[in-house]
């Protein structure tokens, strides 16, 4: 039942406040305050030597925002990859170290062969999916759920919210364990996803915006999108759900590989969709955004109150998010790259819950 939405894509977007609030309930004791598992762990965050994530598509950029979570509050190593890569590089994996598969269907090919090939090699083997039931939850050792409900429309959106919630709390715990995060920290990145939810529920507001801005978007053939630091998977994700349902070619890149490269393709026809709340590395991002302006590339910023006054002027387009911490800014600008999407899609008529060529579980490789 799509509720009174269009399609099952704009109905998991807008239920994204209640399901992120149910899966943060599970991970966190929302009246302490604290991140509190009730899974009981068959490793410790403590004494690991290294954390190796493995998934596919939008399951795989929440695992590379992650990365940068699980580096920076817990000093913990991450390796990351696809798992269609990962299952035939035969990478070595270290004596005590743990692989986290992240999966909406806990079925998909590549991730349980992945799960399968470090179970082999005496990792840790723990997973993070949707469905309780799947293959994927019985061969771990430990299942963490997200609880989103089910997800119907072919292009992810409610359960990567979900998995970006529920890693966040992992992220905190193993930070805590490692004597990493002192208490007040780890009580002031928990107070942040807290109050996550009340603001998707502003973000969401932003829709009327959107709308306009996608209509310009949907006559584009091809679009950039950029991100830096841990936006950067916001960049690859945004650029992955318009390639998906609204057929535009899009490509996510780190806004400091650029000059690498991209910026060749860049001219007035070529809209590019910069992902920049104000945070530490605004003013390197910005800068690489005035590159592009400069070079008579159309822009879209999705940024807040402060980031907007950054940005100065030239800028075609500003999508105003609501001010966040920079822990949880990931999970609130997964929003404005879905609705964009999303809206773009339906300006060009495709079928938006089933897109063309795709389905909603891959069992094959
Ligand atoms: C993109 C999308 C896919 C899935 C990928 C993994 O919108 O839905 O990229 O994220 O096929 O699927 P799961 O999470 O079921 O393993």
């Amino acid at each position: 039942d799509k509720g009174n939405h269009r399609h099952f894509m704009a109905k998991e977007i807008y239920e994204q406040p209640e399901t992120i609030s149910h899966t943060l309930a599970h991970y966190v004791d929302l009246a302490a305050e604290q991140v509190s598992l009730r899974e009981k762990l068959p490793f410790d965050f403590a004494k690991l030597s290294r954390l190796t994530i493995t998934a596919c598509g939008t399951a795989y950029y929440a695992g590379l925002v992650a990365k940068y979570w699980f580096e920076r509050y817990a000093r913990l190593a991450v390796d990351i990859d696809v798992a269609s890569e990962f299952r035939y590089r035969e990478p070595p994996l270290p004596e005590n170290g743990l692989m986290l598969v992240i999966s909406q269907s806990g079925e998909t090919a590549d991730t349980l062969a992945a799960l399968r090939y470090a179970a082999k090699e005496g990792q840790h083997i723990a997973a993070l999916v949707n469905v309780q039931e799947s293959t994927i939850a019985r061969e771990a050792d430990v299942v963490f759920p997200t609880l989103c409900g089910p997800e119907i429309g072919v292009a992810s959106t409610k359960a990567f919210t979900a998995q970006l919630t529920a890693l966040a709390s992992l992220a905190i715990a193993a930070g805590q364990a490692r004597g990493v995060l002192e208490p007040s920290e780890a009580h002031a990145l928990v107070r942040a996803l807290i109050e996550l939810p009340s603001a998707v529920s502003e973000a969401l507001r932003s829709e009327g915006a959107i709308e306009e801005i996608s209509r310009g978007l949907s006559r584009a053939s091809d679009v950039l999108y950029l991100g830096r630091g841990q936006m950067f998977p916001l960049a690859l994700e945004g650029a992955l759900k318009l390639k998906e349902i609204s057929y535009i070619h899009a490509e996510g890149y780190a806004a400091g590989e650029l000059k690498h490269g991209p910026i060749a393709l860049v001219n007035e026809d070529m809209p590019v969709v910069v992902v920049a709340p104000s945070d530490e590395l605004i003013e390197k991002t910005l800068s690489n955004m005035h590159e592009v302006a400069a070079r008579g590339g159309k822009i879209i910023l999705i940024t807040d109150d402060e980031g907007a006054v950054q940005a100065g002027d030239g800028i075609t387009d500003i999508l105003l998010m609501p001010k966040a911490h920079p822990f949880v800014a990931p999970i609130l600008s997964a929003i404005p790259v879905q609705l964009l999407a999303y809206h773009t899609a339906v300006f060009m008529g495709t079928d938006v819950d089933q897109p063309r060529n795709l389905a909603k579980s891959v069992t094959v490789e």
